[in-house]
């Protein structure tokens, strides 16, 4: 028994910022974020929250997917930038959907979040302790970036994406991630939910701070690793594989994995051009404009890749069915 993804859905803020706008907030230009990052726009949301972003594309995979909201068993939220606490942000998918059956938690790890929450269902449905699971990531970005910083606000954007698994016959690859908390001074970014007083809600650690050099480089490094590790766990070569599907953080980022791993450009898809960085969204957000598009096709070998905060990273394997 394994999980295999039946539907995708995702959703992306009406509102769209291009570089332009973040060049009248900030000392920058739309060449350079082109140039250094590849985005050349970011959906921001409006009226939108995590919550309803992350409703919106459970829908929307659920009626890809031809799925019942009451058969799904497991709900799991990966976001890091919620509007609430408490009820987590699952069990408000949960009460949107008629879920009733679902039990339903939030993960929090950043970039690498869909590939945890993917692994995490995964091992749910190969284990038969649920037959539907329904993964999500949502994540308001928007509200956690200090637009007074350049070296961060041109990165971000908001969005939601989703995937409904169902346990079937198949082959289980086994996923490789791993954490490195020492080194997560690289990205952080302090919970406003907190006693301080609230002049001092402004201040820049309340938002996301980062070395970008240090993510950089740390990416470039551990994603072709992890990667190489997790199709040699799975004995599948490289050569199998159609797709590299990476978070989509920075179109340098996603040309260094390609050449490390000595793989053409053309197997890496890209969608940062139009959303930016929507962390735990972005590889599920790429999922779905793959599968409506066409590109995604029965019998591919599939890598998704996540990496960032903590510093965390991680890959699986999948068979597109
Ligand atoms: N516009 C114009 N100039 C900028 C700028 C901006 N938005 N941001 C930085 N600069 C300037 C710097 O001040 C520096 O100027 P100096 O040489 O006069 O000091 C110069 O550009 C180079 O800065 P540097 O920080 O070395 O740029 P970079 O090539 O590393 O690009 C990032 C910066 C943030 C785009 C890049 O480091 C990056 O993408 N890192 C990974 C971030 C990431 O993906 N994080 C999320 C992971 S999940």
């Amino acid at each position: 028994m394994t999980g295999i993804i039946c539907g995708t859905g995702s959703y992306a803020p009406s509102y769209v910022m291009d570089n332009n706008e973040i060049a009248t907030m900030v000392e920058t230009s739309d060449e350079w974020i082109k140039e250094r990052t590849g985005v050349a726009t970011r959906h921001i949301i409006k009226d939108e929250t995590t919550v309803s972003m992350a409703c919106e594309a459970a829908k929307r995979a659920l009626d890809d997917g031809g799925v019942r909201a009451e058969e799904v068993e497991l709900i799991i939220v990966s976001t890091i930038s919620s509007n609430i606490i408490l009820p987590c942000t699952a069990c408000e998918v949960q009460k949107e959907l008629g879920a009733v059956n679902a039990t339903c938690f939030d993960m929090s790890a950043a970039c690498s979040g869909f590939v945890l929450a993917y692994n995490t269902a995964l091992a749910y449905l190969s284990g038969g302790v649920y037959r539907t699971a329904l993964i999500i990531g949502s994540e308001s970005l928007s509200n956690l970036t200090n637009w007074k910083d350049r070296g961060t606000c041109i990165l971000f954007g908001d969005g939601a994406g989703a995937a409904v698994m169902r346990a079937g016959e198949g082959r289980v690859y086994l996923p490789v991630t791993h954490s490195d908390g020492a080194k997560g001074k690289a990205l952080t970014c302090l919970s406003r939910h907190t006693s301080i007083a609230a002049e001092r809600m402004t201040d820049p650690e309340y938002y996301m701070q980062m070395d970008g050099q240090a993510v950089f480089k740390f990416a470039v490094k551990k994603v072709p690793e992890v990667i190489s590790e997790v199709l040699t766990k799975n004995h599948v070569e490289k050569e199998e594989i159609t797709w590299y599907i990476m978070h989509q953080a920075n179109s340098r980022i996603v040309e260094g994995v390609a050449k490390r791993l000595d793989e053409p450009i053309e197997k890496f898809p890209m969608n940062l051009q139009e959303y930016g960085n929507t962390s735990s969204a972005s590889i599920a957000i790429l999922l779905d404009e793959m599968k409506r598009d066409g590109r995604l096709k029965s019998g591919q070998k599939i890598v998704i890749a996540g990496f960032g905060a903590g510093l965390t990273w991680g890959a699986a394997v999948m068979e597109w069915i």
